[in-house]
């Protein structure tokens, strides 16, 4: 039987709330799939650091790369200045483990609504590949004459061809597993500069994977397209701050905060990859049992494919694809049943999941017959491994 090694960062407000629940989804995948886990819970957030002023500690890191992928629930609050935890140890994690690409799958899920009147789940499944480590994030810069009429700020941003060749391989590898189809997204008729090192990178790649066929938006074109027209899209690759401001885009088009999931991959196997639902810690609804587990719970399921459990990964995502649909709200009082009971749902589907009907073109994999996400990241995670093929 596999074992996984996981650290668990459940942080603060809702992030515990939503980790119970992910975890007790994460106790019914590994009766149900075979499969076991070690966990090791790590306290990182508000609290520690109130007492005991830490943020990321050497030692937290060693006991982090003891591990092979860690769970991250959310961080932040009203007693901590902004910033602090979140640059503290959310960037900070993202550059130790050299997690080199955020992935930000966008589907709508059949009866999740949608601020996009007339848009239905056929029409958006996409996935947007950000480079993670760099572009205009990596804080060079430097500001000259402050407090004066004469202030200077400069802020450069970064596009080494290691980071940005790795990023569109990786939306490349992607792409082959789904429709086939990469599209970048950039301004390149701006940002001459480093517009033309990722256009570079698109053509030179793309000659490893002439099946892909490749396109190309700008960034404020997709802010139309995007809401108005997901079907164009499958893979997108980004830079780093466009993909930043298009993935919340993307976050709203899917539901919302309640049910967007992300991971942030480390693709060279040196560290563990962190996966997150991208909300916060919502201290407005903290203690109440008013958060939506889901983001969290697909979160692990992304976690699960990239350790090799694709088809536990697939399940837990159709699983949670079938309790959205029944809710009549995807958060607070309304949502008609608490963050645990949400979370009790997904497993009570899982434990009925038949494996009959597990094969590539089972309910589970969703619609079209492309197979979920969840097992295209499977395949594409281990054709990373060293010594595979690519
Ligand atoms: P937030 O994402 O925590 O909350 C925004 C709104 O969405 C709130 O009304 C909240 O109630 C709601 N919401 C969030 N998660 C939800 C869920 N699972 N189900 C239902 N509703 C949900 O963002 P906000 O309020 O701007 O930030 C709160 C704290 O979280 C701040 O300290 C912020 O810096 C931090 N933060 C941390 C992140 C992380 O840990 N990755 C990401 C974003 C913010
Ligand atoms: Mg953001």
């Amino acid at each position: 039987m596999n074992t996984h090694r996981l650290a668990v960062i459940p942080g603060d407000g809702v992030g515990p709330e939503v980790t119970t629940a992910a975890l007790a989804v994460l106790d019914a995948a590994q009766q149900r799939f075979g499969f076991a886990t070690e966990r090791t819970e790590v306290p990182l957030g508000a609290d520690h650091y109130l007492a005991t002023g830490e943020l990321l500690t050497e030692q937290a890191i060693d006991t982090l790369r003891g591990h092979d992928a860690i769970l991250f629930g959310a961080i932040g609050s009203p007693k901590v200045t902004p910033g602090i935890l979140e640059r503290g140890i959310i960037l900070a994690l993202r550059g130790t483990m050299r997690q080199a690409i955020n992935l930000r799958p966008v589907r709508l899920y059949p009866g999740v609504p949608t601020p996009i009147a007339g848009l239905t789940p056929e029409r958006c499944d996409m996935v947007i590949v950000r480079e993670n480590t760099e572009g205009a994030y990596v804080g060079t810069g430097s500001t000259v004459h402050r407090g004066t009429p004469y202030a200077v700020a400069t802020q450069e941003s970064i596009n080494t061809w290691y980071a940005v060749e790795r990023a569109v391989d990786f939306a490349f590898r992607l792409a082959q597993q789904r429709r086939h189809r990469l599209t970048l997204c950039h301004k390149t008729n701006v940002l001459v500069q480093a517009g033309a090192l990722w256009s570079e990178a698109m053509r030179v790649v793309g000659e490893r994977y002439p099946d892909v066929e490749t396109d190309y938006v700008h960034v404020d074109a997709m802010c139309m397209h995007l809401p108005v027209s997901p079907e164009r899209f499958d893979v997108v690759v980004t830079d780093n701050l466009f993909g930043d401001i298009v993935t919340d885009l993307g976050a709203v088009v899917q539901g919302g905060l309640g049910v967007a999931a992300s991971g942030n991959l480390n693709i060279d196997g040196s560290a563990p990859s962190m996966f997150e639902p991208i909300h916060g810690s919502a201290p407005d609804i903290a203690g109440r049992g008013w958060a939506n587990p889901a983001g969290a719970v697909l979160s692990l399921a992304l976690c699960l494919s990239t350790l090799g459990e694709g088809l536990a990964a697939a399940a837990v995502e159709a699983a949670t694809a079938n309790v959205l649909a029944d809710l009549p709200a995807l958060a607070g009082a309304a949502m008609g049943a608490s963050t645990q009971e949400v979370g009790q749902r997904i497993v009570d589907q899982l434990e009925a999941f038949d494996s009959a009907g597990a094969g590539e073109d089972s309910a589970i994999d969703g619609d079209q017959g492309r197979g979920s996400l969840m097992r295209q990241l499977a395949t594409v995670q281990a054709s990373l491994a060293p010594g595979a093929e690519a």
